[in-house]
């Protein structure tokens, strides 16, 4: 007996990276977290915080946080929307528009929750394979015709991310029949991104998080920009109070310290050239990232032998067991000292 709705029954749950609890001592390479400290602002803010603010219930608006990221990213108001993370928002847009007779489309692979989605509000799925390479499918996409397609660019696991040529062609391609959701998790390690086509198509939703490049994966914070009928549709979907006292505070000032995520994204772009040359010196292929992670090959292609042994070395890996990512591991770009411990521990194997 279940008493649940049958395709929930019969759907599998999301299964989440690896958070081994206990001694730091491990190297965690498996989640794509940020190596670095937040803005030494956090501290501040969590110094200041009284209890009495969180005797009272957060604001549904996430007002100071909303007006924090407006300001920094210039971008008006009205076109911004506070979550708890982007999979929050991931989860309000699907409520909204996947459903029943809904056609729901993503790349494969990618992020494996905009499935978990989809099969929760019970629409029609379409994957649509990514070319030789990882290239973006940008007409297998129109081809598709769907009314909700979620792209990560870059993308999770692959790294590769869609020029925003692209993502403007398939933009206009669905407009009026769908809603391009552009997922920019790792925006902040790439050279391009999407912010400004909300401002140009109704039918583009932005989605942007504070986990990777602002190191507040713990904090669950992220926004949406689109144009306001479209929030408004959204903020139906919503929870009541989906960001707390806390991560409305601390949201707005790390936001503003620009110069923290610039610091911290150039040690992770230089951390992750060396490690794709580290890699590849020893028969390793790695493909381009635009992400803080790396898809890489083993020579030979175990990549599970691989996962293994670096696990026994303590360090912790994104392995993924069905094709075409199982001869591959993700693996999160370190600080330096963290990616010199994954090639010893690989080094030590042969
Ligand atoms: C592509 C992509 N989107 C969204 C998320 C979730 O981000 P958040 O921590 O904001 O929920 C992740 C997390 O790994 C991701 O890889």
């Amino acid at each position: 007996m279940s008493y649940v709705k049958n395709h929930i029954d019969a759907m599998s749950p999301y299964v989440p990276g690896e958070q081994p609890a206990g001694p730091r001592r491990i190297v965690k390479l498996n989640t794509n977290e940020n190596p670095y400290p937040p803005s030494p602002q956090v501290r501040d803010v969590l110094r200041s915080v009284l209890c009495e603010e969180l005797r009272v219930y957060p604001r549904p608006d996430a007002r100071k946080f909303i007006e924090a990221v407006a300001e920094t990213l210039r971008l008006p108001r009205e076109m911004l929307l506070a979550a708890n993370g982007s999979d929050n928002l991931l989860l309000m847009i699907a409520r909204a528009a996947a459903g029943p007779g809904r056609r729901v489309a993503w790349l494969q692979p990618t992020f494996p929750f905009y499935e978990t989605q989809a099969r929760i509000e019970a629409s029609e799925i379409l994957e649509v394979p990514f070319e030789d390479d990882f290239a973006f499918p940008l007409q297998g996409l129109i081809d598709a015709q769907p009314a909700v397609a979620f792209i990560a660019s870059p993308n999770s696991p692959t790294g590769t991310a869609a020029t925003t040529d692209q993502l403007e062609t398939l933009a206009k391609a669905m407009q009026g029949r769908g809603l391009l959701v552009i997922d920019e998790a790792y925006a902040d390690f790439s050279d391009a991104h999407a912010l400004e086509l909300p401002l140009r198509y109704d039918n583009v939703i932005v989605l942007r998080t504070l986990s990777k490049g602002y190191s507040l994966a713990g904090l669950r914070l992220g926004f949406a920009v689109a144009q306001p009928a479209l929030l408004g549709q959204l903020w139906k979907t919503k929870e009541i109070y989906n960001v707390g006292v806390l991560a409305e505070r601390i949201g707005a000032v790390a936001i503003r310290d620009q110069a923290h995520l610039r610091e911290n994204v150039a040690k992770i772009r230089a951390s992750r050239e060396k490690l794709t040359v580290n890699l590849r010196a020893r028969g390793w292929t790695v493909w381009p990232s635009q992400a803080n992670f790396l898809l890489a090959r083993p020579a030979g292609g175990d990549a599970r032998g691989a996962f293994e042994t670096l696990k026994a070395g303590g360090v912790l890996v994104r392995y993924f067991d069905k094709p075409p990512m199982d001869d591959k591991l993700r693996i999160t770009v370190g600080t330096d000292e963290q990616c010199a411990a994954l090639l010893r521990a690989l080094d030590a194997r042969s």
